[in-house]
């Protein structure tokens, strides 16, 4: 018989919460973070109940960390990351019949088809989150959201749960096939799941598709299964092989194999036919029952597809038409500024709550004080809000007819609210006028910029230091534990000496004060070009730095140049020759680099972790770093065409022959550039040679 936990002594009670500590957690762990408990929910609870009864009898028991304390913080925090063998990416947009008419003349330029047809597929644009299913030999075997588009969460328990998505595809299968589509909640079962929810005092979703995410990525399947969830497949990821040689072959495929496919998908002959569609599906809209947000059009012949290949992040071949954005009026409450981490000061309306396209809309962007004086924007004002798909809600206008008497025209600060420094507004030297944005000057007093500079340089696309998101930043900016960006790593050794240490903390648990030490850990090796990224140096985005990256090999030698790059030097005008780099960003990075304060963070840094070469694209192809020229007349390629594929191969595209050049293209007619080439002796090949050389047959 086990005894009441009364009838312990302390030391046997202590005893005996240890052990169930122990054992609590690894059905914890085994419950949330492997999906396979080993005991009932029963037995789970009974051993949870003896341990609060102990706890009870002995509050001494009751510390800090004893699970009962664990409010909200779940035993786990994440989903297992899952690398997407083909990248997830994003879709460029257009918003007028025009906009589109110019994609399919892009399109059409750039396959060099000045007539013959050229289909496209129309699909509905689902409202809800992406999500790559992987079944091999017909199999389920994985399910993963988007992520950032290259690394998801693993949510296969979960994708198990909906009943729509097929465990097994009917038909014989060969390997791998990876089919991406949309998850989505019916605006039924939406409206039925927030009534539940507020029934029990929940919190209600804002619109269809945050429940769906929300249902999705649930930590716990169970709540998943109890969340009636739906799923459209519209594309393909890794493919041992596809079905059919177009995306309407394949979406027809997909069908036959078990998998929903949106029934309004349809093929178009002409830009007309394709704005005739989306006329028609905006009509139908509202009865759909689900929430789109627009249509998606998709070259259908797959070969095209592959010619067209990829710009930044989006495919050349599809192309998104969003519906025009929704709008409601409200009372504009106050206006509040905001301080960026480049000192910019901007302006947010916080408005009267009103429900925009069914998501509650309290705060709208103002851009910045001209915009404000414009549209004689006054707090009191009632003004008219709209928002468009994932866009932040703008002020379009002010309803001057119900202006309040005594409303004042804003006045925009002149001093930075957070530090009090001057904000100014920055005269361009060359036309004379003033930047619209104006700007705090204490940059490195300031803490609003010294937190949103933190905050940038731990983001996702930054260093991605998981765990250390924008709450995360601010409390340890406040606590006094972060200051700078090499604080960061100097935080686990510091943090052992602490007392009250960081566990013992409210909304810190040891398992989450471990998987953020870890995850730091984790980033002590950075690819350098994430890493000039996080630096947060104005006018250098991701694309930027992978240049700068790609252009200087390492970092000593890009903060060498930068650091003496006076306007008319050398250094100045070998950074402004970087293709794509232009004198502002140039500017910048010698601001930046010069900075006294700035060059003792970065060495601070550099103590801390160690950069790692970027990670290389196609660098197995034999022109991959190479500088090539194409010129004459291309018969297989166009010159769009030629570029992207020398860049999808790692190689880098110049106009004119220099010394600088490795190798040159050249089709029938050419002329002085190949006259140059023979010169300098630079290697010259057909454009044959070119599809030969750069394993294209
Ligand atoms: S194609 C490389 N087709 O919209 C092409 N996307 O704004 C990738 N979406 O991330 C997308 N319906 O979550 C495609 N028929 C459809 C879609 C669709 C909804 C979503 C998807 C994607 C986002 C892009």
């Amino acid at each position: 018989m086990t005894k009441s936990p009364s009838e312990h002594s302390l030391s046997e009670a202590r005893a005996e919460h240890a052990r169930l500590h122990k054992e609590i957690s690894a059905h914890d762990r085994r419950y949330y973070q492997e999906d396979a408990p080993t005991v009932s929910d029963a037995e789970y609870d009974a051993l949870r109940f003896r341990y609060e009864e102990l706890e009870k009898a002995f509050p001494e028991l009751a510390t800090a960390q004893s699970l009962t304390k664990k409010v909200g913080a779940k035993p786990s925090e994440k989903f297992a990351k899952v690398k997407h063998a083909v990248p997830m990416l994003s879709i460029g947009n257009v918003f007028s019949d025009e906009e589109l008419e110019d994609f399919v003349a892009r399109v059409r330029r750039f396959l060099g088809l000045r007539d013959g047809s050229l289909r496209f597929t129309f699909e509905p644009k689902i409202d809800g989150l992406s999500c790559s299913l992987r079944y091999e030999k017909g199999h389920l075997v994985q399910a993963a959201t988007r992520g950032d588009g290259y690394e998801g969460e693993d949510v296969t328990a979960n994708v198990r749960t909906v009943g729509e998505i097929p465990q097994r595809l009917d038909g014989d299968h060969s390997n791998v096939l990876e089919v991406r589509g949309e998850v989505y909640m019916t605006h039924k079962d939406f409206a039925a799941l927030n009534a539940r929810q507020k029934e029990s005092g929940k919190t209600l979703f804002a619109n269809p598709r945050n429940a769906a995410a929300g249902s999705l990525r649930q930590l716990d399947p169970k709540i998943t299964a109890s969340r009636p969830l739906h799923f459209f497949a519209y594309g393909w990821g890794e493919a041992s092989m596809l079905p059919s040689e177009t995306q309407m072959g394949v979406l027809e495929a997909l069908r036959r194999y078990g998998l929903p496919v949106n029934p309004l998908t349809t093929l178009c002959d002409s830009a007309e036919d394709m704005l005739a569609h989306y006329q028609a599906i905006e009509a139908q809209r509202a009865t759909l029952g689900y929430d789109i947000d627009g249509v998606v059009y998709k070259v259908n012949d797959i070969a095209l597809q592959e010619r067209l290949g990829f710009v930044s992040r989006a495919p050349r071949w599809a192309v998104a038409r969003k519906f025009p954005a929704e709008r409601a009026t409200t009372i504009l409450r106050g206006i509040e500024i905001q301080v960026g981490r480049t000192g910019a000061l901007t302006p947010v309306a916080r408005l009267e709550p009103v429900t925009v396209g069914g998501v509650v809309v309290q705060n709208a962007t103002l851009h910045n004080e001209d915009e404000i004086a414009r549209k004689d924007i006054r707090i009191g004002d009632t003004v008219v809000v709209q928002r468009a798909g994932d866009v932040i809600p703008q002020i379009v206008e002010v309803v001057k007819e119900k202006r309040p008497h005594g409303a004042k025209p804003y006045e925009f600060p002149h001093i930075c609210p957070r530090c009090g420094s001057a904000a100014l507004r920055e005269i361009d030297e060359k036309t004379g006028e003033a930047d619209v944005v104006r700007r705090c000057t204490g940059s490195l007093v300031c803490p609003a910029q010294a937190i949103e500079r933190l905050k940038h340089f731990a983001s996702r696309n930054a260093m991605d230091i998981e765990g250390l998101g924008d709450k995360q930043i601010e409390f340890f900016f406040d606590e006094g534990m972060i200051k700078t960006a090499s604080d960061i790593f100097t935080l686990p050794a510091r943090e052992a000496h602490m007392s009250p240490r960081l566990a013992e903390r409210e909304g810190y648990g040891e398992t989450s004060v471990r998987n953020l030490f870890a995850a730091i850990e984790a980033r002590r090796r950075v690819p350098i070009n994430r890493f000039i990224y996080a630096l947060g140096v104005r006018h250098v985005g991701e694309t930027n730095a992978r240049r700068l990256a790609r252009h200087f090999g390492d970092f000593e030698s890009l903060r060498e140049t930068a650091s003496v790059a006076e306007p008319g030097g050398e250094a100045r005008a070998r950074i402004d020759s970087i293709d794509g780099v232009g004198p502002v960003v140039a500017e910048a990075l010698h601001d930046f680099f010069a900075e006294p304060h700035n060059e003792r963070e970065i060495d601070a840094l550099l103590k801390e972790i160690t950069l790692e070469p970027m990670p290389a694209v196609a660098s197995t192809s034999p022109v991959a770093g190479k500088t090539v020229v194409f010129t004459g007349a291309l018969e297989r390629l166009t010159r769009d065409e030629a570029k992207a594929q020398a860049e999808r191969f790692g190689a880098h595209v110049a106009a004119s022959v220099s010394k600088k050049t490795d190798l040159v293209v050249a089709g029938p007619g050419a002329g002085s550039k190949l006259k140059k080439a023979a010169e300098l002796g630079i290697e010259v090949i057909s454009e044959d040679d070119w599809f030969a050389r750069t394993g294209q047959g």
